[in-house]
């Protein structure tokens, strides 16, 4: 069976974004694919968090994982710090990697940006990134498209690694979701959708309840024309709704288009949150369940065992094919 590996920051609540950017690609995989999915605590610690706030998101994640539907009977899921081959692996990713290629990245440029103080890991996440893909000799990477040049990268590495070790690593190919692969800010439509913005109008949250997504859609930022019509364009806001509920429900946004003719943006947005609120309320459910469970615990353990083994196994070939440490 062919592998999926996929990770995500437990840096905040996700998002909209997150949900169809990413998880939805990984509910449906689990079914024909031996899946891992990854809560990537160490990438988040590339900016400054309260010790307390992020182990109280990696359990939040954890759940929401399963609350949006991952089965762990069918997929891996585990925490990155409780496997030390995603570090040991980064630091031989950074190795390959050259440092201009590495602050060509989109986001490194984004994130660094106008900021006094930038941590070194910022502009080496790329390659743990590399590594925690690499490590499972994995086929696809389902992600968004805020996450491409990352994924490209790691194919560089990788070939790079075994043009000059030996063909140990396996070129993972990536796969971005059908429609829904850069939700955008609700505030900015040019801006994607992020767990990071200050605007809390601009993100929706999966667990925000129905008002405050009634309220964020009705506020989001459209045109003054009242036409909806798909231009990303010209109507960036009107596209970026009728994207949302386009990838949410599985139907063609020339079906919306022909739904909403005639209709004022008024009827559309609330339409539009009803779609997503109807997507988010059984998640909640299944998430106000699950955090407070030993089976939460349990899944994870059981999944940092299974995550080990196999990670373990790629860093001894790694190692042995650069002749570290005396492992032939
Ligand atoms: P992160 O935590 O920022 O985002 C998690 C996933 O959500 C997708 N995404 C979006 N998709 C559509 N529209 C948006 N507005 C949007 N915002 C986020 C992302 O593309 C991603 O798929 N570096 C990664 C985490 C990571 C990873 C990995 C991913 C670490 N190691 C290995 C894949 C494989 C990140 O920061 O994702």
């Amino acid at each position: 069976m062919k592998k999926i590996f996929s990770g995500v920051q437990p840096t905040g609540t996700i998002t909209l974004g997150n949900y169809i950017g990413a998880f939805r690609q990984f509910i449906t995989l689990q079914d024909g694919y031996n899946c891992i999915f990854c809560i990537v605590d160490q990438h988040a610690i590339t900016v400054a968090q309260d010790p307390r706030e992020l182990s109280k998101h990696i359990r939040s994640l954890a759940a929401l994982y399963l609350a949006v539907g991952i089965d762990p009977e069918k997929s891996t899921l585990f925490i990155q710090s409780e496997v030390p081959a995603h570090a040991q692996a980064g630091w031989i990713m950074q190795c390959v990697s050259y440092i201009g290629e590495l602050e060509r990245m989109t986001q490194f440029k984004d994130k660094s940006d106008g900021k006094d103080a930038v941590s070194a890991a910022l502009l080496t996440y790329p390659p743990l990134m590399a590594a925690d893909i690499l490590l499972y000799q994995t086929d696809i990477v389902p992600v968004g498209d805020d996450q491409k040049q990352h994924v490209e990268l790691t194919r560089d590495l990788a070939e790079r690694f075994n043009k000059r070790y030996g063909e140990v690593l396996t070129i993972p190919e990536i796969q971005l979701p059908k429609s829904g692969a850069r939700i955008k800010s609700l505030q900015d439509p040019l801006k994607k959708m992020s767990k990071s913005d200050p605007n809390l109008k601009a993100t929706i949250r999966i667990l925000d309840t129905p008002k405050e997504i009634e309220k964020k859609i009705k506020s989001s930022v459209t045109d003054s024309e009242g036409i909806v019509a798909y231009d990303p364009e010209n109507k960036p806001g009107v596209s970026n709704l009728l994207t949302i509920e386009a990838a949410l429900n599985n139907v063609s946004i020339e079906s919306l288009v022909q739904k909403y003719e005639g209709k004022g943006y008024g009827d559309f947005k609330a339409s539009v949150a009803q779609v997503i609120n109807d997507h988010f309320a059984p998640i909640q459910a299944r998430y106000e369940q699950l955090l407070h469970s030993t089976e939460l615990d349990d899944i994870l353990d059981r999944g940092a065992k299974k995550a080990n083994t196999h990670a373990q196994q790629t860093l001894f070939k790694m190692e042995a094919a650069m002749g570290l440490g005396r492992r032939r």
